[in-house]
């Protein structure tokens, strides 16, 4: 194990390309910049969170939990956040056709911030995204007929 390093031109900085994959305590989770939020959504279509809230310029790291075990065909979930203004039902409405875009209606992009891809039983993902400005926005999962019950609150407060 070489640990010398030489510097060939004078540049004087070292950069390192590639980090070591083992886990470090060198980056605290409570950076404050950085938002991790955990949703599940569950068989009975019912998401456990009801409002979601950040602080403006955080990245939020958002990860979608399905805790049931029914297939993505019939209790498929996916969080999706919309900007402010959307109608739910008319987004609602468009996502039911986009079966094959994982009910992301690819017309509407203007109206998402951010989403994640659609689940089945079991299965997880994670978002990044950039906290959008100071206010409220809802959320829903764009699964045909979920919305109703499956929407909340994301707030972003001032710093
Ligand atoms: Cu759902």
């Amino acid at each position: 194990m070489t640990m010398a390093f030489f510097a060939s031109c004078g540049g004087g900085e070292a950069t390192t390309e590639q980090a070591p994959q083992q886990v470090q305590q060198s980056e605290p989770e409570a950076t404050g910049d950085i938002a991790e939020i955990t949703i599940e959504g569950n068989d009975m279509m019912v998401y456990d969170l009801k409002t979601i809230e950040v602080t403006e310029g955080q990245t939020v790291k958002l990860t979608l939990k399905h805790v049931g075990t029914m297939a993505k065909e019939v209790m498929g979930h996916n969080w999706v956040l919309l900007n402010q203004g959307v109608d739910k039902a008319s987004f609602a409405g468009a996502a039911i056709t986009a079966v094959d875009n994982d009910y992301i209606p690819a017309d509407k992009a203007g109206d998402m911030i951010a989403h994640t891809k659609t689940l089945g039983g079991g299965e997880e993902t994670t978002i990044e995204f950039d906290a959008p400005a100071v206010g409220d926005y809802e959320f829903i999962c764009s699964f045909p007929g979920h919305y109703a019950m499956m929407t909340g609150i994301f707030t972003v407060k001032a710093k």
